[in-house]
């Protein structure tokens, strides 16, 4: 007898325990919050780790040779061990935190760009980016010469792939998109895109800003010389907080760290 299986329920009650500011009535109604795109509230358990490190280890991180300092360094050390597991990366050094996604994309731009665009580089964003993952190319683009190309979208909001024919060539050495958008919330074909993008042998950036909580792992299934950048913008201890994360890459593909970023845009 074949048992047809039934939809998970969502357990709206059991969630709402664990954010404790949803434990609210405001104008008389339960606080209903729908603002999570631009800014998630935070659970119980992110709320006691951030105290738990302000009440017992708050120190400096890779700056000092005492207990307090060494504590703080190594809880920073594991949470870049547990984002590599999240999304999936290879080894932890491939993670660089950043202050947010917009920094993030600059950080990306800045190092690998300036090092590998030369003049007639063709860079392939979509017509869907956040400004965020659309300024630092323009900038990137005047600064070395290179033409900005842009996917269009059919009438359902989904990316032309068809248009990859002629907009990707050799000439392409990025194709920067985002997971997830945050206006329509299409979800891209991350694999088929990594797929295309390297068999032109391009680099593909991925903006997660919406997405990596909901799919982190598809980061690094999207294969070698991935560019991926994460945001959980989902219970992380701050809204702003960001990381890059070469996910798959050899590191010479994908050096982003270790750059000042003086002109940051967005
Ligand atoms: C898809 C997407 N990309 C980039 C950003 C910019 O994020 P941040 O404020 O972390 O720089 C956002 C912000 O909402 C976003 O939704």
């Amino acid at each position: 007898m074949i048992h047809p299986t039934q939809p998970k329920m969502l357990d709206s009650a059991a969630l709402r325990q664990v954010f404790p500011i949803l434990n609210q009535q405001i104008n008389g109604h339960p606080l209903a919050f729908l603002d999570s795109a631009a800014s998630s509230q935070r659970p119980q358990q992110v709320i006691d780790a951030l105290s738990d490190y302000a009440q017992r280890y708050h120190a400096n991180v890779h700056r000092g040779v005492y207990q307090l300092s060494e504590a703080a360094t190594y809880a920073y050390e594991q949470a870049r061990e547990k984002v590599a597991r999240f999304i999936n990366a290879t080894c932890a050094e491939e993670i660089v935190f950043t202050r947010n996604t917009t920094e993030a994309v600059n950080l990306v731009a800045y190092a690998w760009g300036d090092a590998h665009l030369h003049t007639g580089d063709h860079i392939l964003l979509s017509i869907m980016e956040h400004h965020s993952n659309i300024v630092p190319w323009q900038m990137l683009a005047q600064r070395r010469g290179a033409v900005l190309d842009y996917m269009p979208l059919d009438n359902k909001g989904r990316l032309r792939l068809d248009t990859l024919d002629t907009l990707l060539t050799e000439r392409t050495k990025i194709v920067a998109v985002t997971h997830q958008s945050n206006v329509l919330g299409t979800v891209n074909p991350v694999q088929e895109l990594a797929r295309r993008a390297h068999a032109v042998g391009a680099v593909l950036l991925l903006d997660g800003a919406q997405s990596v909580p909901h799919s982190a792992d598809q980061c690094a299934d999207a294969g070698g010389r991935l560019c991926g950048l994460q945001w959980a913008q989902n219970v992380w201890p701050h809204r702003n907080r960001g990381a890059v994360g070469a996910a798959g890459a050899a590191s010479s593909d994908a050096p982003v760290s270790g750059r000042r970023l003086d002109d940051q845009c967005g």
